[in-house]
């Protein structure tokens, strides 16, 4: 249900940004308000990402990394619904291949946020101190899968999104 929300909301923003022309002074808010986004949740994402690598690496105590992702749920979500009405007002380029290529990210990188809630779900229900090691094989598999699509969608995104705007700043496009 919630995957169908965010994929609609995705198209939606694609969608808009392609086809409607919000002229200068929305297009130079909608830049700030997506640079903004993108601190908040991305900002998140990092710290998030970080501890549980931490923990994969027996580092930190478990509930600590599972209670900051379910506490910074909103400001990534947040974030990322602002990065979604934002972008469509900075008319994505959709015959460019490379910007193809980050919204594809960034609709697999709210997919993959989306699927590892039942997982989380289970990792809460087991006791503080449980190791990494003691999870069960599967159950290990899906994180690290989880944060390695996370972390690659994300700086792709982040990265395309940089480079495309200092290419249309070189050449004045
Ligand atoms: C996870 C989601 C997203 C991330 C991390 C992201 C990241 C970025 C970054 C870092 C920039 C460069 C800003 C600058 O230096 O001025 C950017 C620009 C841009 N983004 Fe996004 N973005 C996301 C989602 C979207 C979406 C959903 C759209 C459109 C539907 C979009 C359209 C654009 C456009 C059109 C630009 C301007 C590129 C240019 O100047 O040619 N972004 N984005």
């Amino acid at each position: 249900m919630l995957g169908i929300l965010c994929t609609a909301g995705w198209l939606a923003s694609v969608l808009v940004g392609q086809f409607v022309d919000c002229g200068p002074e929305l297009h130079r808010l909608g830049l700030a308000v997506h640079i903004l986004a993108l601190v908040l949740s991305f900002g998140t994402i990092l710290v998030v990402d970080w501890l549980g690598l931490l923990w994969l690496l027996g580092k930190v105590e478990m509930h600590a990394s599972g209670k900051l992702e379910a506490t910074a749920k909103p400001l990534i979500w947040g974030g990322l619904a602002l990065l979604l009405i934002s972008g469509a007002l900075i008319d994505p380029d959709l015959t460019n291949p490379v910007t193809a290529v980050k919204l594809v990210s960034v609709l697999i990188l709210m997919l993959n946020g989306l699927s590892i809630g039942p997982a989380m779900h289970r990792l809460l229900a087991l006791p503080p101190h449980t190791r990494f090691s003691e999870l069960t094989h599967g159950l290990r598999l899906r994180l690290m899968i989880a944060l390695t699509v996370s972390q690659a969608c994300w700086w792709t995104a982040v990265l395309i999104g940089l480079i495309n705007s200092t290419l249309r700043r070189w050449t004045g496009a």
